[in-house]
């Protein structure tokens, strides 16, 4: 098998991350970033993308050496689908930039969202997203939080059919939410939802992700780490020697293992501004997921906590 240079890259770093993170070279050797088909097209996206709604670069040079260090590190290690969004301050800005700098917008799935109510403002906000990342089409546009979804996806859908935008979908952060996001995925024949789902907030597998599944609709995983909470619970707490069971060395795996390996989801996209975070999370796209009886050990060792 002959592998092309961005190919090569991904695979020498995404072996000395796994070796730096204790796992065998064997397996670092042999192992192959997991994907999943986004159901409306079959394109392929690795399992773990990264959201970027705390990418502050007001402009100091280490604030945004630190973010360049971060999404370089993202691509070397095959990472593509990035989640942003207007309200997220200065992201859009500096995603923009960054990946205008480092030349490498092809490698990417770019996902943001519009969160204005009425026709002429959603117009306006996303013509200013792409102007901000500077792109001519959108991979992914989503409407924030669902507000004034059925008019915004109008527009949205306008502008799939005018090639400005590849998919189009919905997000939620909040189990109130669900309801309304239920009847959306129905109403609409929605490419893609955004969803919290983890082992804190693990509601959305009762309703949402099953008809994600009916409705062949590809779904994004936002705060698999419950906004950062997890780590707090696991603090003390040694990992368990099972969950080498299914290759996993480290909290932030365990996490992100559990929500991948759920059938409905198509990419968790856990929130991160540092490399040494970038490299623990895209480990847990390779190897062996849990299966279902893994799973619900899982849950009943966080449930106990
Ligand atoms: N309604 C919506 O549409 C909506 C709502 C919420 C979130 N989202 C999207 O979902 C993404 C994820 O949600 P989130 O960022 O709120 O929460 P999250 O992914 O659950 O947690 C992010 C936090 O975890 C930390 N972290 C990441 N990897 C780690 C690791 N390996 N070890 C220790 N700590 C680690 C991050 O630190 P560092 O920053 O220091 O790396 C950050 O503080 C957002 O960025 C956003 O793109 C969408």
């Amino acid at each position: 098998m002959k592998l092309n240079r961005r190919e090569l890259i991904a695979a020498s770093a995404s072996t000395g991350a796994l070796m730096g993170l204790g796992l065998g070279t064997s397996f670092a050797a042999n192992s192959k970033l997991i994907t999943r088909a986004i159901p409306a097209s079959g394109e392929n996206l690795p399992v773990i993308g990264i959201g970027t709604n705390r990418w502050v670069a007001d402009g100091s040079a280490a604030e945004i050496d630190g973010l360049r260090s971060t999404l370089r590190t993202f691509n070397e290690l095959g990472g593509r689908v990035i989640d942003t969004a207007p309200a997220y301050r200065t992201s859009e800005k500096a995603l923009g930039v960054l990946i205008s700098e480092l030349g490498i917008r092809d490698a990417f799935f770019l996902a943001t969202k519009v969160d204005r109510a009425g026709t002429e403002e959603g117009i306006a906000r996303m013509r200013d997203s792409l102007t901000k990342l500077g792109t001519e089409q959108l991979d992914l546009m989503q409407v924030h939080n669902m507000r004034d979804a059925d008019n915004q996806l109008e527009t949205m859908f306008d502008w799939k059919d005018k090639g400005l935008l590849r998919y189009v979908g919905i997000t939620t952060s909040r189990v109130d939410q669900f309801a309304e996001m239920e009847r959306l995925m129905n109403a609409f024949p929605l490419d893609f939802i955004q969803v919290n789902y983890s082992l804190g907030e693990p509601q959305a597998a009762e309703r949402i992700l099953p008809t994600a599944i009916d409705r062949k609709t590809a779904v994004l995983v936002n705060r698999p780490f419950g906004r950062g909470r997890l780590f707090k619970k696991v603090a003390d707490v040694s990992l368990p020697a099972w969950a080498a069971g299914f290759d996993c060395s480290s909290w932030a795996q365990y996490m992100l293992k559990y929500v991948v390996a759920h059938p409905a989801v198509t990419c968790a996209i856990p929130g991160m501004t540092k490399a040494k975070h970038v490299e623990d999370n895209m480990s847990a796209g390779h190897g062996r997921l849990p299966d279902s009886a893994q799973r619900k050990q899982q849950e009943e060792l966080f449930a106990s906590l």
